[in-house]
């Protein structure tokens, strides 16, 4: 299987952008470590990041082919119809990832209008979500081929 691994506006910025909420692991790292856990259970993973809302619209459309999406959308979680709609669009599972809590953060982040289309959702476990999201992906792969 291959899944991808997708990341909104600013988040080429983590490791120097507001690491009490982020940490200090940047992108490369998250990425690395994702593709190393792929490896290890027998999935290709593919990575991409994107400031740009169309394009990040673009990047699941093509994942059409794909098996999974692990995508932390940023900020477009809390407002983003044209994400979402992409997602809903797919068939591809996608699970959504923010790296911290958004839920103990201010209110307008309390809001995900992307969350109702995934599969599953984590918040709120630091840059472990994502390979926890590789996990979840990877379960819901496994069921749709029984
Ligand atoms: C984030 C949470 C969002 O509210 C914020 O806009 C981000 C990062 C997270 O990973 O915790 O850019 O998605």
């Amino acid at each position: 299987p291959t899944v991808l691994l997708l990341n909104g506006p600013n988040l080429n910025l983590l490791g120097e952008r507001d690491p009490k909420q982020y940490g200090s692991t940047s992108l490369a790292d998250i990425e690395a470590a994702v593709t190393a856990l792929g490896k290890e259970l027998g999935v290709t993973v593919v990575c991409a990041q994107s400031n740009h809302e169309g394009e990040l619209v673009e990047h699941i459309h093509a994942a059409r082919d794909l098996d999974g999406v692990v995508i932390n959308p940023g900020a477009f979680a809390h407002y983003s119809i044209a994400l979402r709609d992409a997602v809903d669009a797919v068939d591809t599972p996608c699970v959504e990832v923010h790296i911290s809590n958004v839920y103990a953060r201010e209110p307008f982040r309390h809001t995900s209008v992307t969350a109702p289309v995934m599969q599953g959702y984590i918040a709120g476990c630091g840059v472990a979500g994502y390979e926890l999201g590789l996990r979840a992906v990877l379960r819901r792969v496994e069921e749709a081929r029984q």
